[in-house]
């Protein structure tokens, strides 16, 4: 049997080159080797405030957007969180079975807690939620970007805590794997290479949307803060805006950083900018088109509809036999 693949993503904003290259890139390769189902986690999106109407408009359109990166829904699932209810079912069953120490020990819970004014219990609770999305599907690998790895830590203790504690001396739940692709999985600001690239950035600068125009691109990747030594080598100590350049360069043109080194040994900065974006451009600009006619397309929601029913299908067998294994219900 073929093993299973679990991700999710939220709807937060429209993703980043780094989403792409750490995440997404990597969901459409993975289909031709697993079964994947790709989730849109729209209650992961409001542990923090959302505008409602963006929130909507958000989450379709990242529908969209996975479709458009080639996920094809023959192949994989994709489905949107909240028209499963199992995941929030199972993460209750989660949440009893975590400490709160463990919640709070969270990088990312803190780095988020520390932002809000006034902060939710579920920003503490969120991964209980993650840890729920990814048991529900029986999920063997998990591709996720490297910030996520703790959480992965986090759900690979409960599963195992949960099987001791339950599963009399059989394994309910499966043991899932983080699949963290080195290179690229930590794509970086523009403008402050020595922090991660983000679609929350107040400096739009910083980053590349996948909907950029062509212009914006040319413009951002030219304005890319560098060093003034003016060669063209990986080196993220000392280089750090050019080493980032590079694993950008790498994810879009299939080629090794040592390929691209000695490609561009004997240009400028000016020059290997511009090829960075023209290798970018012809990269999103079929996606953007793409995404755009479904969109408009009634093809989407059927797809989505279709996504959450086979998704709950599997989420509620998984769910089932958690609830009788922990004696809720009859
Ligand atoms: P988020 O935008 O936080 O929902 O993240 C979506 C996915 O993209 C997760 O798997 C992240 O780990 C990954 N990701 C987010 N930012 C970056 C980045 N700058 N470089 C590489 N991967 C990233
Ligand atoms: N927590 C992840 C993030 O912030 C998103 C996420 C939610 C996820 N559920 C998941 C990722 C399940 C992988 C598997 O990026």
């Amino acid at each position: 049997m073929k093993k299973k693949v679990f991700s999710g993503v939220q709807p937060s904003g429209i993703p980043t080159i780094g989403n792409y290259i750490g995440a997404m890139k990597h969901f459409v390769a993975l289909q031709n080797e697993y079964d994947c189902t790709y989730c849109i986690v729209d209650q992961h999106a409001i542990t923090v405030p959302q505008d409602p109407k963006i929130l909507n408009e958000r989450t379709r359109g990242l529908a969209a957007l996975y479709l458009a990166f080639g996920i094809d829904p023959v192949k994989s699932i994709i489905f949107i969180q909240s028209e499963v209810p199992a995941h929030a079912q199972a993460a209750w069953i989660v949440q009893c079975n975590t400490y709160i120490g463990e919640l709070e020990r969270m990088t990312q819970f803190k780095d988020k807690a520390g932002k809000q004014e006034s902060v939710s219990a579920a920003l503490l609770t969120y991964p209980p939620l993650m840890v729920a999305d990814i048991i529900l599907y029986n999920t063997n690998i998990v591709p996720v970007g490297e910030d996520q790895k703790q959480h992965m830590e986090l759900t690979r203790n409960f599963v195992q805590r949960f099987n001791n504690k339950y599963g009399a001396g059989e394994d309910l739940l499966v043991l899932p794997e983080p699949f963290i692709q080195k290179e690229g999985s930590r794509i970086m600001s523009l403008q402050e290479p020595t922090s991660k690239m983000s679609k929350s950035d107040t400096n739009k600068k910083g980053y590349i949307s996948i909907l950029d125009e062509p212009k914006v691109i040319m413009k951002k990747i030219k304005s890319a803060v560098t060093d003034s030594s003016g060669i063209i080598e990986y080196d993220k100590e000392n280089k750090p805006g050019i080493s980032n350049l590079l694993t950008i360069f790498s994810a879009f043109s299939g080629k090794t950083i040592k390929e691209l080194e000695a490609e561009f040994a004997d240009s400028g900065y000016g020059n290997f900018k511009e090829q960075l974006a023209n290798a970018v451009i012809s990269e999103l600009e079929p996606i953007q088109n793409k995404y755009y006619e479904l969109l408009e397309s009634e093809e989407l929601d059927i797809i989505l509809t279709e996504g959450a029913n086979r998704a709950s299908a599997i989420a509620n067998t998984t769910l089932s036999k958690m609830e009788q294994a922990i004696g809720l219900g009859r």
